[in-house]
């Protein structure tokens, strides 16, 4: 423990952040074993290995693997989709079939790459039919969601779809009414915007040029917190 005011000033708000992270959401209680304030890539080794064999809902009957979760640990951007496919199943990595080199092209698209993010889904586990995910499914996997976040503490978050947007900003509005704007959670920005998959679906140029809009303000973001991160 330091005695430096501005250390201790520093460590207090970088805790404030964590909690507010997990308030977020609806995670009052907060199990104090292990090492807490660990860095981001111990914290996320302990929850990856916390959540494997996860039998927390009956998406854990029907998936090869969890997909917990990949990227760089110190992101400044974290990606958040719905759920793992046929193909993230298999290979035990998030966003690795057709919606995820789309996602990869969506984020070159604004100079940024996949190595320099954090990619994750809302539930960890397959879907069977890659059905949408079930409230309690993503009630379940909560937790790891909060902890990812905790870990990381990214100062932007790209919200893909319906499903990713409305479990972290709490609200029922459709993915139309979210996208396009700032919203803000805990010590971060959410930037919704569509998901691949979707784009997939209804190739129209106006979804496209929105996406695009969307991933000009996620790049603007991201350019403000690194900015910050320096010092500049
Ligand atoms: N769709 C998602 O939402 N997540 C994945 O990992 C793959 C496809």
């Amino acid at each position: 423990m330091t005695g430096d005011p501005a250390g201790l000033a520093d460590a207090a708000r970088a805790l404030a952040d964590h909690l507010r992270f997990h308030q977020a959401f609806g995670i009052r209680d907060l199990p104090l074993a292990g090492e807490p304030l660990g860095g981001p890539s111990a914290a996320l080794r302990r929850l990856e290995a916390a959540s494997a064999g996860c039998t927390r809902c009956k998406l854990s009957q029907g998936r090869s693997t969890v997909v917990f979760g990949s990227g760089n640990p110190e992101a400044r951007l974290m990606v958040i989709g719905e759920g793992p496919g046929e193909e993230e199943d298999r290979q035990g990595k998030p966003f690795v079939g057709r919606a995820g080199q789309l996602l990869t092209k969506m984020l070159e698209s604004v100079g940024i790459t996949r190595d320099e993010v954090y990619i994750t889904n809302i539930v960890k586990c397959r879907p069977p039919g890659n059905r949408n995910p079930e409230p309690e499914e993503i009630t379940a996997c909560a937790p790891y969601l909060a902890g990812q976040l905790g870990a990381i503490q990214p100062g932007v978050i790209c919200a893909l779809g319906t499903f990713a947007a409305q479990q972290l900003l709490k609200t029922r509005e459709p993915i139309s009414r979210l996208r396009g704007r700032l919203h803000k959670l805990g010590g971060a920005v959410v930037v919704p915007t569509f998901h691949p998959a979707y784009l997939l679906r209804n190739p129209g140029p106006e979804f496209r040029r929105q996406a695009y809009d969307d991933l000009k303000l996620i790049r603007r973001e991201y350019d403000r917190v690194r900015g910050r991160a320096a010092g500049a």
